[in-house]
């Protein structure tokens, strides 16, 4: 039986993508910063019998962090999803650097999934499948101008997404000897609460589900040739 656990997971594409590891007949973990308020997320648990389990945590918040690892014990985990992110500031033009806004966008979207990483660590060692996935975004490359579909530049929350880039193809250097994989993926535009009035305007956007359904299938191919390779939802490379 494969275990995921899936950071964010009572909204958007992190619920997604449990209803589908779920109806996929997997054990998830289902995280939230909330648990009391996660309604769809508490549905879907009493929907699946034990499979889905629901657990607190806030991944800004280093003691949340420990009390997972505490609760998981030596808990295998096949999957592990840093999915949990914010935009940032409603303001982050370049005439516009809110520096704690800042801070806490680089600190949920890039220093929580190293965090989180690092602390379940040995439970992903312990488990068979051994994938240590980060939720990305295609803003996080530098290569591509984003000015066009998105205006003006979230300087803030594209850095933060590079900056992950960055951690997690470390990680896939320095994990590759204990088997851990890496992937490294961008969900597409998809119509969320980030995605907002702009995704349900477009055209390309995408559900959450055909998102998850993408991802998973992303992660199920998961190898160590792909292991930090940069890509979207439908496998196609994204250049850094
Ligand atoms: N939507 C898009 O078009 C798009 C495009 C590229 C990348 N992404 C990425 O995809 C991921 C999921 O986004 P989404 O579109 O599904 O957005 P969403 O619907 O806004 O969901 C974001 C999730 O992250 C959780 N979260 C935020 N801060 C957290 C914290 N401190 N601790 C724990 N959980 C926290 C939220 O919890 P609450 O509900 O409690 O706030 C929510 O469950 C994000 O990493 C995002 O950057 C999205």
């Amino acid at each position: 039986m494969t275990t995921v656990l899936i950071t964010g997971a009572n909204q958007g594409i992190g619920l997604a993508l449990a209803q589908q590891y779920a109806a996929e007949e997997a054990d998830v973990l289902g995280c939230c910063i909330e648990p009391a308020t996660a309604a769809s997320l508490s549905e879907l648990a009493s929907l699946s019998g034990s499979r889905v389990k629901i657990i607190k945590l806030d991944v800004t918040d280093e003691t949340s962090i420990q009390s997972l690892k505490d609760e998981l014990r030596d808990q295998p985990i096949d999957i592990l999803i840093n999915n949990a992110g914010i935009i940032g500031p409603e303001n982050q033009s370049a005439n516009c650097i809110d520096a704690e806004g800042w801070m806490t966008t680089l600190r949920v979207n890039a220093l929580a999934p190293m965090l989180v990483a690092l602390a379940l660590r040995d439970n992903l060692k312990r488990g068979y499948e051994k994938k240590l996935v980060a939720i990305s975004s295609g803003l996080g490359s530098t290569s591509i101008d984003s000015s066009s579909t998105l205006a003006p530049i979230r300087y803030a929350y594209c850095a933060s997404k590079a900056a992950l880039n960055n951690g997690m193809h470390a990680l896939s250097r320095d994990w590759a000897n204990e088997g851990v994989l890496v992937g490294i993926l961008a969900p597409g535009f998809v119509r969320t609460s980030m995605g907002g009035a702009a995704a349900a305007a477009d055209p390309t956007s995408i559900s959450p589900e055909e998102s998850a359904s993408g991802l998973i299938r992303r992660i199920a191919e998961l190898t160590s040739a792909t292991s930090g390779v940069f890509q979207n939802y439908r496998g196609e490379k994204i250049p850094w």
